[in-house]
């Protein structure tokens, strides 16, 4: 299989980015679907951190990285983000970062929407990132957006700029703010528009002519399938499809480039942001968890709520993203307790259920039936071989690898990128 796909299984910030930077040097191009700049992935490589929101990871190995049209690219953030990882010793040229000239845009007007109705929201209210993405998509699905090759026609842009405003402009004067400011916006465009412009280009030509060059391309999804719009946990979910599919509809390639599906999977359960949370834990084994993995958000620095193992949601996110095989990471938070639980059921109503089921007030009331296990006093942290690792840790993978019904091909043992196992190599299996 020349081909991986990389997607987080469970609510995001399960060490995606960690995992595809480390798969990156085995790729010939590392390439971004879906999601935006509500994204944060994290890389550690020896001792530097590099976070990155809306540049795939491979830009730091120096793969060739594009963004596909599945993204929502706000071109400001795109600017600054370009920056600050120059300003770490990375090149990014038009040789090594392509962008999809039909990507919709993120605009300021976005972001104050997303903002408005979280505020108006109250308690109902979903904790979005704030910047701008569900906006954004539904400008695109309501076919209002302005796209990347638009900023190469700002002088025709009016009727475009008509049908957005009567939109905008309405749902601005229901929260009781002005209408859009045009000439500010077309202004603000025109500034960034060579910037971007130098990136823009039909990608899924470029994809098309290196997959027949015999590339292998990585696709590196974003937050994760709980949180994906149809099948995640609704509405507290993102605006986009977090699934394998959205890979190819969301880069301009077919269902058959795919490959490997590499679903991403944290040894425990983290979610930021409202919304169930079955395993969740509020007492100190959370906090230790919470602590010991550094559980706050790259791109708001919320505290990520914590939870145990919660093995039927996984295996629902990989039976939903065929997963072939996952990464397991952060094995190493686990370090030192004497017990470990995995949640392998729910009850609700009387009843048990081996899967989540699709209602929002169902699934805040799913209580979790759980497994316990000895947990492992030694350290994980670092290992770098299967066997390196406790055996209790061993039996705890092996479990999991049962319950999920899918193979562990990876397991991640600290934030470093050559701190990882490897079982399986996703580009050969
Ligand atoms: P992503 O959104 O899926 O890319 O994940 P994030 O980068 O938001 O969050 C994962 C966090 O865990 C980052 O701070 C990583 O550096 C860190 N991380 C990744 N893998 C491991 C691991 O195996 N062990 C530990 N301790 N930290 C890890
Ligand atoms: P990565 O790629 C974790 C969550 C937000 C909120 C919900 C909707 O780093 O795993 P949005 O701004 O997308 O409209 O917010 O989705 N969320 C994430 N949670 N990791 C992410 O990305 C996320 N991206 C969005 O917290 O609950
Ligand atoms: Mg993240």
């Amino acid at each position: 299989m020349a081909n991986v796909t990389v997607i987080g299984a469970q609510w995001g910030d399960e060490g995606k980015g960690k995992i595809v930077d480390w798969l990156a040097s085995r790729a010939d191009v590392v390439v971004r679907f879906q999601g935006g700049h509500n994204a944060g992935h994290t890389l550690v490589i020896d001792g530097k951190t590099y976070k990155l929101s809306l540049l795939p990871s491979g830009i730091v190995s120096g793969t060739l990285s594009v963004i596909g049209n599945g993204v929502v690219l706000d071109p400001w953030a795109l600017r600054d983000e370009v920056a600050k990882v120059e300003g770490q010793g990375v090149s990014i040229t038009d040789e090594n970062l392509a962008v999809a000239d039909n990507c919709p845009l993120i605009l300021p007007l976005h972001r104050d929407l997303d903002a408005l109705r979280e505020t108006a929201a109250g308690k109902g209210k979903i904790g979005t990132t704030g910047r701008g993405i569900g906006p954004a998509y539904e400008d695109k699905v309501g076919r209002r957006a302005i796209r990347v090759c638009d900023l190469a026609h700002l002088d025709t842009l009016e009727p475009q700029l008509d049908r957005l405003c009567a939109h905008h402009d309405a749902l601005r004067a229901g929260f009781g703010q002005p209408p859009v400011d045009r000439a500010a916006l077309l202004e603000e465009l025109r500034e960034i528009a060579p910037f971007v412009l130098k990136f823009a280009q039909p990608v899924w030509k470029r994809l098309k002519k290196v997959r027949r060059a015999g590339a292998k391309i990585l696709f590196e999804g974003a937050q994760g399938v709980l949180l994906d719009v149809d099948h995640g946990t609704y509405p507290f979910v993102t605006s986009s499809n977090t699934v394998s599919g959205t890979a190819a509809s969301g880069s301009g390639l077919g269902p058959n480039s795919t490959g490997y599906v590499l679903g991403i999977v944290k040894a425990y359960t983290t979610r930021v942001g409202s919304g169930p949370f079955p395993t969740e834990l509020e007492d100190d084994i959370g906090q230790r968890l919470g602590t010991r993995g550094h559980e706050f958000g790259t791109v708001t620095g919320r505290k990520r709520r914590v939870g145990w193992f919660d093995a039927v949601l996984v295996r629902q996110s990989c039976a939903i993203s065929g997963v072939t095989g996952i990464a397991l990471t952060k094995i190493d938070v686990l370090d030192g307790l004497d017990q470990v639980a995995i949640c392998t059921g729910y009850r609700l109503h009387g009843k048990v259920y081996d899967y989540l089921p699709s209602h929002a007030a169902d699934q805040a009331a799913c209580e979790p039936i759980y497994e316990e296990m000895d947990g492992w006093h030694e350290s994980t942290a670092g290992a770098r071989s299967y066997a390196d690792l406790p055996a209790n840790a061993i039996k705890y993978i092996q479990r999991i690898q049962e319950l999920i019904e899918c193979p562990v091909a990876l397991v991640s043992t600290s934030p470093e990128r050559d701190d990882t196992i490897l079982m399986r190599d996703p580009f050969v299996d």
